[in-house]
Parts: C-alpha cells; sequence; structure tokens
C-alpha cells in the first residue's frame, strides 16, 4: 500500500479554534478521519508539531520510504531555510498546501522557502487543498513506486 505522510507545523494543532474566519472551524483530526475514508487504498499519516527540529526529524524519519508528502508549514514556510534543505536531502516527492491565501494576506507571507524544494503548491482553498493534494500526489504519479 502506498504511505502518503500529512504534516502539519505550528499553531495548526489549534484548527477549528484557531483564528475560524481565516481556517476554519472543522480540527483537522475530523477533517483526517474523512480523508482517510475517501483514500481508502493508501496508508495515510498524519504528523503534527510545532517545533521545527521535530518537523525535519519527522522528514528525515519517512521521507526514503513513504512514496509522498503534503506539508502545510505554518509559519516556518516563511522561515525555515531548514525544512526547505530537509525537503531537498529526502527522495520522496512533496506538496506544500496553505489553508488561507497567502498572497491575500501581509507580504511577510508571500514568500515560502518550500516552494521550489516541492512539486507544486496548493493555496487558499481551505482543508479542501490537502484532499487535492493526495489526489494530485496519487494521479500524477508522482508519488515513489512503493
Ligand atoms: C498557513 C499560512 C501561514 O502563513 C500561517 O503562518 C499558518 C497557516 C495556512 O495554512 O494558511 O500557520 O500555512
Amino acid at each position: 500500500m502506498k504511505k502518503i505522510l500529512i504534516i502539519n507545523g505550528p499553531n495548526l494543532n489549534l484548527l477549528g479554534k484557531r483564528e475560524p474566519t481565516i481556517y476554519g472551524n472543522q480540527t483537522f483530526e475530523e477533517y483526517f478521519d474523512t480523508l482517510q475514508t475517501q483514500f481508502a487504498e493508501v496508508e495515510l499519516h498524519y504528523f503534527q508539531s510545532n517545533h521545527e527540529g521535530a518537523l525535519v526529524d519527522k522528514i528525515h524519519e519517512i521521507g526514503f520510504t513513504f512514496q509522498g508528502i503534503v506539508i502545510n508549514a505554518g509559519a516556518y514556510t516563511h522561515t525555515s531555510i531548514a525544512l526547505a534543505d530537509a525537503l531537498s536531502a529526502v527522495t520522496t516527492p512533496a506538496i506544500e498546501v496553505h489553508i488561507s491565501n497567502v498572497h491575500a494576506r501581509e507580504a511577510f507571507r508571500h514568500h515560502s522557502y518550500l516552494s521550489s524544494r516541492v512539486k507544486g503548491v496548493i493555496v487558499g482553498l481551505g482543508l479542501r487543498g490537502y484532499e487535492l493534494a493526495v489526489r494530485a500526489l496519487l494521479e500524477m504519479s508522482i508519488v515513489n513506486s512503493p
């Protein structure tokens, strides 16, 4: 079975409570349950951390064996060369997701250190972006063969 890991960075553990007008009312755990039902043919895993190094460690841990990564690095998107280097270091292809339209927000959210290291970016489509990213990884055959 193909293994895809969804990685959420800092403050995304508060989805559902955090600025609901921007990020919606649903917790990621609830959403993840529906994703797992939708993609029964895939082993979907989920990892969230507020710590940059823990996110780097996780990418190293699965980045040579899993077939795809969907990453929303939260604010580390705009600051982390370490996460960008981790995505370059591994062989598993990744797609970057942002729930909100970062380009319609503050200027500091317009630059991503990760975008040049991933296959594609999905921005501003809410939680649906994660589903589209998994679908793209599968349909475009950009996942590594198991
Ligand atoms: C975010 C956008 C980032 O700018 C912000 O720091 C987040 C969430 C998004 O999903 O829209 O934490 O990645």
